[in-house]
């Protein structure tokens, strides 16, 4: 991924800004992307003085003529935008397409949740998730597309989630804006496939961030029961998927989606 230059959404903290120190150590150059711009600059200037590219041969699988000996700096920016608002999403792509003069990854992993029964799920809590969960993976895509057509290159990797394949009382709008992106990832991955542009999902299962801190130990425990492996997943085990379909490597898979969730769906 050396010169690669990788946007990754809601990067500032968790699963994100975990991705985005895991492709910035294999060399790309990484735009944290965040509404919460005071966070996303701590973690940029924290990726840009923890990673430093590995020497060939120490990233396995990784060809040795793609890494040059020794270490070198990488470049992490902070970026404010929703990247479910149409116009700020536009002028981002507009900024980045001045500063790098181009685009090889972009993670859509900006996330929340508004968790209520249906009966009693608020208009605005199905609204919200949806356009920030689904909507800004659209919006994002096709500005990214752009950028990646001209350069017949491309990696589009969209973090969906276990629940839209088993469903979660509680979380009908989540589910659904995660299934949503499924549909997405695979119509894109038809629509740009020619253009060497491969558009993929991992789909995490439970991950030890702050957005599952707040769930009580009940649920906790309740979880921690269908998952085979015996262990909640921590950041790295999803940014590890998502930088192999990020990688050159995996030109030949596009419209999948990889399951990381210790056997939980199967
Ligand atoms: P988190 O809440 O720790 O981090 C989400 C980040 O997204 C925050 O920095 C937040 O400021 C940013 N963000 C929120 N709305 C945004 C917007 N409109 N535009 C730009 N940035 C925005 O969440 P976590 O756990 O790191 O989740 C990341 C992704 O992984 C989400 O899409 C989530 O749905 C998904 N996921 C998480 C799982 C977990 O167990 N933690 C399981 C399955 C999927």
């Amino acid at each position: 991924m050396k010169g690669h230059v990788a946007l990754i959404t809601g990067s500032a903290r968790g699963i994100g800004r975990e991705i985005a120190m895991v492709l910035a150590k294999r060399g790309a150059n990484v735009i944290i992307a965040d509404v919460n711009l005071q966070q996303a600059e701590i973690t940029a200037s924290e990726i840009e003085k923890e990673a430093r590219c590995q020497p060939a041969g120490e990233i396995p699988g990784e060809s040795n003529s793609s890494v040059a000996e020794g270490t070198y700096a990488i470049k992490a920016v902070a970026m404010q935008f929703n990247a479910a608002n149409g116009s700020e999403v536009e002028s981002a792509f507009t900024h980045i397409s001045e500063q790098f003069g181009r685009l090889d990854i972009l993670v859509n992993n900006a996330g929340i949740t508004r968790d209520a029964l249906i009966l009693r799920m608020k208009d605005e809590d199905w609204d919200s998730v949806i356009n920030i969960n689904l909507k800004s993976v659209f919006l994002c895509t096709k500005e990214a597309i752009k950028l990646m057509s001209k350069q017949r290159y491309g990696r589009i990797v969209n973090i969906a989630s276990v629940v839209a394949f088993i469903g979660n009382p509680g979380q009908a709008n989540y589910a659904a804006s995660k299934a949503g992106i499924v549909g997405l990832t695979k119509s894109a991955a038809r629509e740009y496939a020619k253009r060497g542009i491969t558009v993929n999902a991992v789909a995490p299962g439970f991950i030890v961030t702050a957005m599952t801190d707040t769930l009580s130990d009940k649920v906790k425990e309740e979880m921690f029961s269908t998952i085979p492996m015996g262990r909640f997943g921590e950041v790295l085990d999803v940014a590890n998927a998502v930088a192999f379909l990020a990688s050159t490597q995996s030109g030949y898979i596009t419209g999948n989606c990889i399951h990381v969730n210790g056997g939980m769906y199967m």
